[in-house]
């Protein structure tokens, strides 16, 4: 990537984040909403614990751009985005639990777990995904009734036992049985491409794409996301903790099946530049407009945190 071209991503993408970052506060504040009795004040400050700590907010900001393509990435983008970052934030505190990877530090803080505790980790990731329905459900979400369900639909499935959730327990069956090849493919495309998938395709639903606009979005989710797994595993082995504020080495010592350890760093390398190239054509059609994404696929690919 130009230097140009990197300065305009990377300052969009922090744009974006804070956006991202004020909206889930403002969602996740202290003040019941109709229909809500209260908001327990230890509940609700480990929610925020797991939140609202910096995250790269990758996947708001691809549901922002590809809702962007298509002229629409106003506050309904934005609330949907925000509705993804929850499921992604509880999954993320889940995935930590001990009873998972058991990890100590996330984003460069304690996990929810060990700043609060487990039952609080368990509880916080419960309503943050139901919340995540809540926002998109929510009237002042402003969206055509059939793309409000299409967006519920589409975030179920990927998020369900069918995409990140039954992802994650492929994962940790993987430590038992390795899987082969395709087996680690699909895995990951599971526990991860699923929510970086419907992230693209969120954007294309919200601004009301064609069909087969929705489908090369789909597409390009797909590619980024395997991308995404892809550099996380490269990380985990040649990264570290203060660099990328989690622990590193932890699928070697799980004696995770990762396609960085069945084929080495140079191969996953090479393999990421062609997941980018791929990602890159797909967008071809969209031209100029997808600028932004196309260098969202290669930071992905070649980011260092
Ligand atoms: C980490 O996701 C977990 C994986 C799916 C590999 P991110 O690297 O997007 O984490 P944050 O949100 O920036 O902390
Ligand atoms: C986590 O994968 C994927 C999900 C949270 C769904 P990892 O276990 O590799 O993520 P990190 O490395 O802890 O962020
Ligand atoms: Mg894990
Ligand atoms: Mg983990
Ligand atoms: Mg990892």
């Amino acid at each position: 990537m130009d230097n140009a071209a990197s300065l305009e991503f990377e300052s969009t993408l922090v744009s974006r984040a804070e956006e991202t970052e004020a909206l889930l506060a403002r969602l996740l504040d202290g003040t019941p909403r109709s229909g809500e009795t209260a908001r327990p004040a230890r509940l609700l400050a480990a929610i925020r614990h797991g939140v609202l700590n910096g995250g790269k907010r990758l996947r708001p900001f691809l549901v922002m751009e590809s809702a962007a393509l298509f002229g629409a990435d106003g506050e309904a983008a934005s609330r949907v985005a925000a509705a993804l970052e929850c499921v992604h934030c509880y999954s993320l505190i889940h995935d930590d639990l001990p009873a998972m990877d058991d990890d100590d530090l996330r984003r460069g803080q304690p996990t929810v777990h060990r700043a609060f505790d487990e039952a609080s980790a368990i509880l916080a990731g419960d309503a943050l995904l139901t919340y995540a329905f809540d926002i998109i459900a929510d009237g002042a979400t402003e969206l055509a009734p059939l793309a409000r369900a299409e967006l519920v639909l589409g975030l179920a499935r990927a998020a369900g036992m069918g995409g990140m959730v039954g992802g994650q327990a492929l994962d940790l069956e993987a430590e038992r049985q390795k899987p082969d090849e395709a087996g680690i493919v699909t895995l990951q495309a599971m526990k991860t491409g699923a929510l970086i998938r419907f992230a693209c395709e969120a954007g294309a639903i919200i601004g009301g794409a064609s069909p087969e606009e929705r489908e090369r979005l789909s597409e390009f989710g797909s590619a980024i996301g395997l991308a995404f797994q892809l550099a996380d595993d490269l990380l985990d082995m040649t990264s570290s903790a203060e660099a990328l504020g989690k622990a590193t080495g932890k699928d070697a010592a799980a004696g995770k099946a990762t396609l960085v350890s069945l084929h080495g760093v140079d191969w996953t390398r090479s393999q990421l530049s062609g997941l980018v190239a791929q990602a890159s054509e797909l967008l071809e059609p969209f031209g100029d407009k997808a600028t932004l994404l196309r260098q969202a696929a290669r930071f992905v690919a070649e980011r260092s945190s």
